[in-house]
């Protein structure tokens, strides 16, 4: 699985690493990015979590 954060559409709500830091964390921007890519089998649950509880649907796992 790969999960991507639309940088244009993230407004930074912190909410993503809360959710999965193994694959989400912020950045000096002040934005999410996805750093861990394929995204762990063990993680990909938690990710999954953390697409959903984006409140901007900036990420997107597949
Ligand atoms: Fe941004 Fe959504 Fe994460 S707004 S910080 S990608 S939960």
């Amino acid at each position: 699985m790969i999960a991507e954060v639309d940088k244009d559409t993230c407004i930074g709500c912190g909410a993503c690493p809360e959710f999965c830091p193994e694959v989400f964390k912020m950045e000096d921007d002040g934005l999410a990015v996805a750093y861990t890519n394929p995204v762990p089998s063990d993680v990909e649950s938690s990710a999954k979590d953390a697409a959903d509880g984006c409140p901007v649907d900036a990420i997107h796992v597949e």
